[in-house]
């Protein structure tokens, strides 16, 4: 195959992932480094989609979002081109880059863009330096998962879970620089879904913001010293495939951390009351029987529901009853990102 760079894009295609135990709070905002170790699962199908190519040395980068062509002050191509900029600095690969990024899902909907979309362009950037076709060659460039997690937290804490499939670990190490990213158990150790009901609009405050104030929560310090015992309870859960295990541990998770954004000072309040009824009907829902399925919550009015994807049919069913008003994805445990040499627009 003839490469021409004018019309051959590096694609990388990384996915969202659903933290099971929270990422909340971090140690340095400056480093990226975390308040506490926390643990995943990748999704399949709520996946970013990012070309890169290089661009002669007298241009400069260029960000496509969509269909969208963002002037480089819009503050998510602002945000990605700081990425691109802090990469370079790190390795010291220099051409300017051509980039256009595509999410599968509904934007402002509360799913981990920001996950998905750094995983992307990390690998993305990294392959049209290295001129990688694929993850292979670009891990013999020195370019691992493992070191492309490390970079591409520094995007998005929550992307460097997305560089592994199945179940992913994030351990924040005894420095900044001692950090750890390894996959815990493949897709194929569990079949496990996530019905995603969708909040209605977008979050007012983001997670960046909302990790800062989370240490003027009284309860923050409590939970970094509870953490490691329900990390081992959550980790086990997986290991031995028990649902009502890994449930109850989802729920208290996600409520515990918005315990702390709700008692930080000001206080961080994603959820409408709405969202809690629906809450509550999910719990009797599951009390009445027939509906094994547990939910967990990220920074936003989102619901993810988590169930073994022999019952997902089931469990969407009971969802589209109880909330007819919120749209609903299925997703499912999946496979890690990839990087295939596509041809492209020839932006
Ligand atoms: C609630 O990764 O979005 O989803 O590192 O500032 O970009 P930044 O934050 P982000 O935080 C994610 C928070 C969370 C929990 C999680 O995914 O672990």
């Amino acid at each position: 195959m003839s490469r021409d760079s004018s019309l051959w894009w590096h694609t990388a295609t990384a996915p969202s992932n659903i933290a099971f135990i929270k990422y909340w709070g971090k140690r340095s905002a400056e480093t990226q480094w975390p308040a506490n170790d926390s643990l995943s699962m990748t999704l399949s199908e709520a996946c970013t989609t990012t070309l890169a190519r290089c661009l002669p040395s007298n241009e400069i980068d260029r960000f496509q979002l969509g269909d969208l062509n963002l002037a480089s002050d819009h503050p998510k191509a602002r945000r990605a081109l700081a990425h691109v900029a802090r990469l370079r600095t790190i390795t010291g690969f220099t051409p300017p880059l051509a980039i256009v990024s595509e999410n599968s899902f509904p934007e402002g909907r509360g799913i981990a863009s920001s996950a998905s979309g750094f995983a992307a362009l990390t690998i993305a950037c990294l392959a049209a330096w290295t001129v990688s076709p694929d993850l292979d060659h670009l891990a013999r460039h020195g370019y691992s998962l493992t070191r492309l997690a490390d970079l591409a937290r520094l995007g998005s804490g929550s992307a460097c879970r997305s560089l592994f499939g199945g179940f992913a670990r994030w351990e924040s190490g005894d420095a900044h620089d001692h950090q750890h990213f390894r996959q815990l158990f493949r897709a194929d150790h569990w079949a496990l879904a996530d019905i995603i009901l969708c909040g209605p609009s977008e979050k007012k405050i983001s997670s960046t913001d909302g990790h800062v104030a989370a240490w003027s929560s009284p309860s923050f310090a409590p939970r970094l010293r509870s953490l490691p015992d329900r990390l081992r309870a959550c980790e086990a859960a997986i290991a031995a495939r028990r649902m009502a295990d890994l449930g109850n541990i989802l729920e208290s998770e996600a409520l515990e951390m918005h315990g702390v954004m709700e008692s930080s000072v000001p206080p961080v309040v994603y959820l409408s009351d709405t969202t809690r009824r629906l809450l509550e009907t999910i719990r009797e829902y599951r009390a009445r029987g027939g509906f094994p399925a547990w939910f967990t919550l990220d920074a936003g009015e989102t619901i993810h529901l988590i169930c073994e994807s022999r019952h997902a049919p089931q469990i969407v069913t009971a969802a589209r009853a109880f909330t007819p008003e919120r749209m609903i994805l299925m997703d499912r445990v999946g496979d890690g990102p990839t990087l295939e040499l596509r041809k492209g627009p020839a932006a």
